[in-house]
């Protein structure tokens, strides 16, 4: 698999990932915030799918302040890349995987009195503190103290002498549909903070923004980090977001070429299950990408794909590494046409959220559903 990106490299399906436009977005994000807020650069997910290596690499170049991950494993391959970096695990870990904090120097998410003897044992073995953020649970019902526990449990985090505390958080249950509960959620988090003997914020990461949050970011309060995965990549996180104001631009697009050009008869019927009928004579494409690749099986008889900068209908149920298209009214296809699933051809452009909604989705599981399969090709280059 070749990593650079070649528009003529000989490839079935293929993810281009555009690492310029990941660091304009960050530099555009920054600058859309107040200068003392950090940036926490959410990287899980293989950084949602476009590659931890070459996303993380990007990122660190572009300024991110702190970067975050799922777990121990994402970690170390984060650690590898950036000897230095500071590296937030999200998750809980498990027992077997506690020495890793301190073999790969590694902050941990501290949710009970159990963690907080865990980490600090490490601690001690290992001869240097280990980093913890305190999460609170105001309202989300995952990880976290419950927010009423918290200054308890920061108590024992500060008491504790092989842990050094470096932040502590909340994560939105509603921040893009529930602005009320969302500040009920900010309220609980502070009237915590408050409550939390010998935090001094200002030196430590207060952070709760995620994408969506960061419409009701208030100006002046004691966050003074983001945490921002969806958005660096250039996807807003609802339609009508405020968000778009930044102007961040897709970071991912989604390729295939036309394996096949037929004509088939009015009233053959397409695919498995043979859920679509055809009203007229047609042409069909088959695409050389279905399901194995991550076009959502889902999105049969729905999605649309660009082909020679044309919209064309997906007829019938998507297959493993087939999906079939109309493309009567599209002239000249044949084998080898370049095809869009996600991005942009021509003068039109299928958004990831688009196809998200044609697969009753929504982008984070999309970009997490591209198989490995799919070669990741990345521009480097810094455009305007
Ligand atoms: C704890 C936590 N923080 C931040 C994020 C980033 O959210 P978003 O991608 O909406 O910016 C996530 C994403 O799942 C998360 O789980």
């Amino acid at each position: 698999m070749s990593d650079t990106f070649s528009p003529i490299h000989p490839h079935r399906c293929w993810a281009e990932i555009d690492l310029a436009a990941l660091e304009r977005n960050l530099r555009l994000i920054r600058a859309s915030l107040p200068a003392h807020i950090r940036y926490v650069a959410v990287v899980k997910a293989d950084a949602y799918g476009h590659g931890l290596h070459h996303a993380a690499a990007r990122l660190m170049h572009s300024g991110a302040d702190l970067f975050a991950v799922a777990n121990v494993t994402e970690a170390a391959a984060l650690r590898e890349l950036g000897p230095g970096w500071p590296i937030l695990i999200l998750s809980p870990l498990l027992p077997e995987e506690d020495r890793r904090l301190a073999d790969y120097d590694l902050a941990a998410t501290v949710s009970s009195a159990e963690e907080v003897a865990r980490f600090d044992a490490i601690g001690r073995a290992s001869g240097r503190p280990v980093a913890v953020h305190l999460k609170i649970d105001t309202g989300m019902g995952r990880l976290g103290v419950w927010h009423e526990d918290a200054p308890a449990l920061c108590a024992r985090i500060l008491a504790a002498p092989h842990l050094r505390l470096a932040g502590i958080f909340t994560h939105f249950a509603s921040p893009d549909d529930d602005a009320a509960f969302t500040a009920e959620q900010r309220r609980r988090f502070l009237a915590a903070l408050a409550r939390c003997a010998s935090v001094r914020p200002a030196e430590i990461f207060i952070h709760a923004d995620n994408s969506s949050g960061l419409e009701s970011m208030p100006g002046a309060s004691p966050f003074n980090a983001v945490r921002v995965g969806l958005l660096q990549f250039g996807i807003l996180p609802h339609p009508n977001s405020m968000l778009a104001q930044v102007h961040t631009e897709p970071v991912f697009s989604f390729h295939t070429r036309v394996g096949l050009v037929k004509r088939l008869p009015q009233g053959t019927t397409i695919s498995y299950g043979r859920t679509h009928t055809l009203a007229r004579d047609s042409t069909v494409a088959i695409l050389c990408a279905g399901y194995g690749d991550g076009i959502p099986r889902a999105a049969s008889n729905r999605a649309q794909v660009l082909i020679r900068g044309r919209r064309c209908p997906v007829l019938g149920r998507v297959t493993m590494d087939q999906t079939i298209v109309d493309v009567t009214d599209v002239p000249g296809v044949q084998c080898g046409d370049a095809v869009v699933l996600v991005g942009r051809q021509g003068g039109e452009e299928i958004s990831i959220s688009e196809f998200s909604r044609h697969a009753d989705t929504i982008p984070w599981e999309t970009l997490c559903s591209v198989t490995k399969r799919v070669p990741r090709l990345y521009r480097t280059a810094l455009g305007v």
